[in-house]
């Protein structure tokens, strides 16, 4: 359970930064201590990983919004090529603190400086939610990736901000329609409804050969897509 002050603390930042960069960048002091089911993901996705390759000194791989580094960290720990891609400077700084061997990038995840075909695997844990053109990313994760890549995108149910559970229903939907409009007021991204996951698994689904959902956790899923398609290419598992 969060400690309260960091509770307090997290509202106050959210209701005065004036975009999702300036947030992260603000709570990445004690962004970890906050978000902490993120690492059940990070252990789904890592375990993936593992059984994709089994030698992972072998297999580069990105961490897309990588924050201040649970999914980067434990890729490195489990032995992969991890690099982290961010736009949150604060965040990057502190995984460098952590783990300075981890090569890190500051950029927005629509445009990466990465060569095509650079990698065999991309992880995305808890940031598709703010992609404000998530099209563009999936289009620059499909060019990144080498020709039987693996993307993985941990993501939640429906939680304000993050942390609180959004009941389903009438009552549900209004409070999801109140938190979109605060969020839109301060220039934030955040989208925490199903049209969320629904979205990401189309998009998943006409880009790669391969899709799966994967169970993590309680009502947590991770999604697993492979092989990118050649372009024109409509196969599906
Ligand atoms: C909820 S945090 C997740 C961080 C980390 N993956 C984890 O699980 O702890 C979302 C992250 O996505 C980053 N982010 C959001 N939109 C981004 C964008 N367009 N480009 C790059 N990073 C972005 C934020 O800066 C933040 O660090």
């Amino acid at each position: 359970m969060p400690k309260v002050r960091h509770l307090l603390k997290l509202g106050v930042v959210a209701a005065t930064s004036r975009s999702t960069r300036v947030f992260y960048d603000r709570v990445s002091e004690f962004y970890e201590s906050v978000f902490t089911d993120h690492l059940v993901h990070a252990e789904t996705m890592s375990a993936v990983l593992c059984q994709a390759f089994p030698r992972p000194d072998t297999a580069a791989v990105l961490d897309l919004g990588c924050g201040t580094g649970t999914m980067t960290r434990r890729l490195q720990e489990q032995g992969f090529r991890a690099s982290g891609l961010d736009f949150s400077f604060e965040s990057l700084r502190r995984l460098r603190k952590a783990a300075e061997s981890i090569p890190t990038v500051q950029a927005d995840a629509i445009a990466h400086p990465f060569g095509s075909a650079s990698f065999d695997a991309v992880t995305c844990l808890g940031a598709w939610r703010h992609f404000p053109d998530p099209q563009h990313v999936m289009d620059e994760i499909c060019r990144v990736l080498r020709p039987n890549g693996i993307v993985l995108v941990g993501y939640f149910p429906p939680k304000l901000g993050g942390l609180f559970s959004v009941p389903s229903g009438i009552f549900g939907r209004t409070v999801i329609a109140l938190y979109r409009f605060v969020i839109r007021l301060v220039n934030q991204n955040d989208r925490i409804d199903g049209e969320m996951e629904r979205g990401l698994s189309q998009m998943l689904n006409r880009a790669f050969v391969t899709v799966r959902r994967i169970k993590s956790g309680k009502n947590s899923y991770v999604l697993f897509a492979a092989a990118p398609c050649e372009p024109n290419q409509e196969v599906r598992e």
